[in-house]
């Protein structure tokens, strides 16, 4: 569709600040501009013993700041974790929250912001029920990993124990008031989370510039992401410490986070908030093993755009193909992902699906409101069981 016909917004209102040690900078100037002196920081068990958390419960303290602390935040987080936030918040009248950590840290603290203002349970909120009524408190997020975007989208995303479903909550009031982006908090990230990270960058880039809301301006934001992340997450995955690579792909997220926090993401989400709420499988890595498998099912739809992506691959990494075209995609990010440690498939979990299981897989990726319906060619039951299953062959 040219741009004549097109109809789209853009708003990012969350403010980025970026640097080496901005946090130690700038952070104390800010919450002091703002007159905050009780604050909840919300992160996760991984990082509650770490220098990092450490060093930011220290400068926060010895700046004169009440620092109040839930970090029990679990992987593909549950509304249990916003409900124990929610109660640390209010019982410690506090007037700021801080997410500190990956994804799951920052959607929870989106998701006690929606709480500790709207009442009620989290779920409320879900695409679809209650509207969120802000203006919400302060939020300032601080990511330590490089990947997930939501330091500067309008949604969270959090897990239902009961339904095995992954609910999303979007408002513009989600959006963060400010994001402090400093690539040294990368230097302690496991080898593996770097890489599922910035292959959820890529995939959130490679949706948003292919699906059927794109848009001119997240267009472009995306595929500078694309374009980063090709070239410099296998640099970060490989040398270890090289700040610039680090700050590329810390860059590229947030941009990719950007691009589809306006135009979406699509069947490569729909499919992994599947199978990570069953299997509990880590969103990046979901993400990054069913990317090439939708890629290819997608060629058709936007052959240009994938052409596209391809030459970035090709010209980044001097690929040489006797095809040289689109269709040649899927396999180069299927080189381009195990060189980061992604297995081909989901035959490592050892699962073996029941044609029930099947189904029920198939419906409840057909049922994710939020992106099913935005993938750029429309996939049918039978299409997504052929996908379902060779996934897990
Ligand atoms: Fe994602």
């Amino acid at each position: 569709m040219s741009n004549s016909q097109k109809e789209f917004s853009f708003n990012i209102s969350t403010k980025i600040e970026f640097g080496k040690g901005i946090v130690n900078k700038k952070l104390v100037n800010y919450l002091e501009s703002i007159n905050v002196k009780r604050l909840l920081i919300v992160s996760d068990n991984g990082l509650k013993n770490t220098a990092i958390l450490q060093n930011l419960i220290e400068l926060l303290v010895d700046n004169g700041l009440d620092v109040y602390q839930f970090t029990d935040v679990e992987p593909n987080p549950k509304s249990v974790s916003v409900t124990l936030g929610e109660e640390k918040y209010i019982q410690n009248d506090c007037e700021c929250i801080i997410g500190f950590g990956g994804g799951s840290s920052i959607d929870v603290a989106k998701a006690i912001n929606v709480v500790v203002n709207n009442k009620g349970n989290i779920f409320d909120y879900r695409r679809g029920g209650k509207e969120v009524i802000g203006p919400l408190s302060t939020l300032v997020i601080i990511p330590t990993t490089a990947g997930t975007g939501s330091e500067v989208t309008n949604v969270s995303v959090i897990s239902s124990l009961e339904d095995k479903r992954k609910y999303v909550i979007a408002s513009d009031y989600l959006r963060p008031t400010i994001t402090f982006l400093d690539p040294t908090l990368l230097l302690s990230l496991p080898r593996n989370q770097l890489a599922f990270c910035g292959l959820d960058a890529l995939v959130h880039a490679i949706e948003a510039y292919t699906n059927r809301k794109s848009q001119p301006i997240s267009d472009g934001l995306a595929l500078d992401a694309i374009n980063m992340i090709v070239s410099d997450l296998p640099i970060a995955y490989s040398k270890k410490d090289d700040l610039e690579s680090l700050s590329n792909v810390m860059l590229a997220s947030t941009m990719a986070g950007m691009a589809f926090s306006e135009s979406g993401v699509a069947l490569v989400h729909s499919i992994s908030h599947t199978v990570s709420s069953h299997f509990n499988v880590p969103h990046g890595l979901a993400n990054a093993v069913i990317l090439p498998y939708v890629v290819e099912f997608n060629l058709l739809s936007e052959p240009e755009k994938y052409l596209k992506i391809f030459d970035i691959f090709e010209e980044k990494h001097n690929l040489i193909y006797s095809n040289g075209n689109h269709t040649d995609l899927p396999e180069t990010i299927r080189n381009f992902t195990k060189k980061l440690g992604i297995p081909p498939n989901f035959s490592y979990l050892n699962i073996t699906l029941s044609d029930e299981k099947i189904n029920q897989l198939c419906l409840d990726t057909m049922d994710d409101k939020g992106t099913f319906p935005k993938n750029s060619r429309k996939a049918e039951f039978n299409d997504v069981k052929n996908l379902i299953v060779k996934l897990f062959e």
